[in-house]
Formats: C-alpha cells, structure tokens, sequence
C-alpha cells in the first residue's frame, strides 16, 4: 500500500485538490476521483485513445500520464469543450459518427486538438512534409490513434471534415 499524496489539479476550468496513490493516472483521477466518464478506458496502454483529453491544449492519452505530474497544466475533457455543443459535437451528430459510442469522447476531443494542429500548419502526417491539405487520408491519418471497434471511420472522417469546414 503506497502512501498517498495530495496535490491540485485543474480540470475544465476548476482547479480540485486530489489525495490519492501518486501512481494515479490523470484518466482514472479523472473517472474515479472527480466524477468525470466521459473519457473512456478501452486498452489503458495507449493503443486505442478512448481516453484521449486536451493537455493544455494537445491532445494525450490520459491513461499513459501520471495526474500529479500535471499539477500546473489545464486539462479540458469532452465535458468541459464548452456550455453548449462543440461544433466539433455537432458534426458528430449530423453524420452518425458513432454507433456504440464508446470511443467517441475520445474521437472529438483528438478531432479539436487535431484541428487546432492543422490551423497551426503543423506538417502533414502523411508526407511528414508541407502544409497540411486535409483530405480523407491526411484525417485518417492524423486521426489514426483513435480506434473505433464498430468501424464508424467514414462517418467521423465526414465529420471532422464537416468541422474542418
Ligand atoms: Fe488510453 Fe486506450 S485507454 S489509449
Ligand atoms: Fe463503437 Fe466507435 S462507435 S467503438
């Protein structure tokens, strides 16, 4: 039994003091401690970005990040993309981007940090060169580190290339 340890950690705009084993992950402080689902835990190793959050602003797999290694960083999940639907949401809904919905969460917070990436020329991850023209496979690809099991991936590409627009 690990000691436990008490530090704070900002989530949405809310800066919430954990105690907890310092081995605590921020997507299990997040589900576990603060009452906050929506980032799902599919492999909990990184391989399927159900738990994907915004760490200041980029995008992570809050299953591979330590919480009390993020003490001075702004965590955003999908509960916290804004008051009403993110237009990133909205895309999601009007092309049935999902079927079970398990992976969408992490889907639309990757979409947000994923546009944000392109917005900032962040080169295409097809070529790995060049300005990012973003086609089906450049979003696939950027996009390849969100798995879906119920293989809704043309719908969600159509989405984010709803949103991109
Ligand atoms: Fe984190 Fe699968 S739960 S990547
Ligand atoms: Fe079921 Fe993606 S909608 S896993």
């Amino acid at each position: 039994d690990s000691a436990r340890e008490t530090f704070p950690l900002t989530v949405n705009g809310t800066t919430h003091h954990l105690t907890v084993d310092p081995r605590t992950t921020v997507l299990d402080a997040l589900r576990e401690h603060l009452g906050l689902t929506g980032a799902k835990k599919g492999c909990d190793h990184g391989q399927c970005g159900a738990c994907t959050v915004l760490l200041d602003g980029r995008r992570v797999n809050s299953c591979l990040i330590l919480a009390i290694s993020q003490q001075d960083a702004l965590i955003t999940t999908v509960e916290g993309l804004g008051d009403d639907l993110h237009p990133v949401q909205r895309e999601f809904l009007e092309h049935d981007a999902y079927q079970c919905g398990y992976c969408t969460p992490g889907q639309v917070c990757s979409a947000v940090g994923m546009l944000d990436e392109v917005a900032q020329g962040w080169p295409s991850a097809v070529t790995r060169t060049g300005e990012p023209a973003l086609d089906r496979a450049e979003v696939r690809e950027r996009m390849s580190g969100n798995l879906c099991r119920c293989g809704a991936y043309p719908n969600i590409v159509d989405a984010i290339l709803g949103a991109a627009r």
